[in-house]
């Protein structure tokens, strides 16, 4: 703080929801800027309620925090209204102008399209409504009457929040190896993934980032197709505790150990600062719950250490368990 980016350093799912909530919870994060789009859902664990957010930022569990969805965004309009009244967030969340629209015939596209299937895609039709953006002939925030309420300038508030000293938010989407620039090609999304992108999004500019804290979980999942160094088998993953269902689209996750190499080929690229390393419960079952690092058992201590050596950044939290205060924070 007080502009943080919080990106994602494997295949997306490393547990950004959970980080950003803890933040908005813990710092409190005045505003926050949700990038991307509806083909990625932030979980998030919050008063025994399950939220698994395509839309709305994750820092709505802060009731002071501005929530916003910048221009580089694109927007599923029923999707945002449904998370607007699941998360009664409505006086205090806004959708730039700019931001483009995606729409039902962009997911029939997607689903289509044998290419895209092959890919692995979430169905969504986030690669189709970015193409139709680049040919300059999508819909706008500012086209549809229902979001006229909600309209703002995401750019004007941020760099005005960044000014004033508040704490901001910038919540990336996916990870560095599904980047369209970055990742493993073709077997990416349609859109660059790392924090330089995840600021161009929200309309901030480098110079007013204070941290990028990358989000590694503490082994490797990936959804769709594409190259998965060292996967295990889904019967592995289910006897280390490790498998998980996509929480966007309800498919099986494949998994992997965690990957030190792209763990630091994904700190280089983000230029981060801080890392944070979600669900070290699941690989070290005695952590569950714990609060203070120095209470970790010996391996898990050592493997954070490790973490820290090969990426050169230090790991200011670590997830314990689902709860947005299952934390170790380290900053303290
Ligand atoms: P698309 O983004 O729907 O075009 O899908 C392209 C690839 O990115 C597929 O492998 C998807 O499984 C993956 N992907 C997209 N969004 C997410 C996400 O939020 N988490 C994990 N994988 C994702
Ligand atoms: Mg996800």
């Amino acid at each position: 703080m007080p502009c943080t980016v919080v990106v994602g350093g494997f295949w997306g799912d490393e547990g950004k929801g959970k980080i950003i909530s803890y933040l908005a919870l813990k710092e409190p994060v005045d505003l926050c800027i949700r990038t991307g789009s509806v083909n990625a859902a932030h979980t998030i664990w919050y008063n025994n309620k399950r939220y698994a957010l395509h839309m709305v930022p994750g820092g709505f569990v802060q009731e002071k925090c501005r929530l916003l969805i910048g221009p580089g965004a694109n927007v599923h309009v029923a999707q945002f209204f449904r998370e607007v009244e699941e998360t009664g967030v409505k006086n205090r969340i806004g959708v730039d102008n700019l931001a483009s629209i995606i729409e039902e015939k962009h997911s029939v596209q997607d689903k289509s399209s044998a290419h895209l299937k092959g890919l692995g895609t979430t169905g969504w039709g986030v690669g189709p409504a970015i193409e139709e953006r680049v040919r300059r002939t999508a819909k706008g925030a500012k086209d549809i009457p229902e979001l006229k309420p909600y309209l703002a300038d995401v750019s004007e508030e941020a760099n005005r929040a960044i000014q004033d000293g508040k704490n901001v938010l910038l919540e990336g989407t996916q990870g560095i190896m599904l980047s369209l620039f970055y990742g493993t090609y073709p077997y990416v999304t349609g859109r660059d993934t790392s924090a330089s992108a995840v600021c161009s999004e929200a309309g901030v500019g480098p110079t007013k980032v204070d941290d990028v804290l990358i989000v590694f979980k503490a082994f490797v999942t990936r959804v769709g197709t594409g190259p998965l160094p060292g996967e295990i088998s889904k019967e592995e993953a289910q006897k280390r505790g490790w498998f998980e269902i996509a929480a966007g689209t309800g498919r099986d996750r494949r998994s992997a150990p965690f990957n030190f190499e792209v763990a630091r080929k994904a700190a280089t690229i983000n230029g981060a600062t801080q890392a944070a390393i979600t669900k070290l419960d699941c690989v070290y079952p005695d952590c569950k719950g714990i609060n203070e690092f120095d209470q970790l058992p010996k391996e898990a201590k050592h493997f954070i250490d490790e973490v820290e050596k090969q990426t050169g950044v230090p790991v200011k939290f670590i997830g314990t368990g689902q709860d947005a205060l299952n934390i170790i924070d380290r900053r303290k």
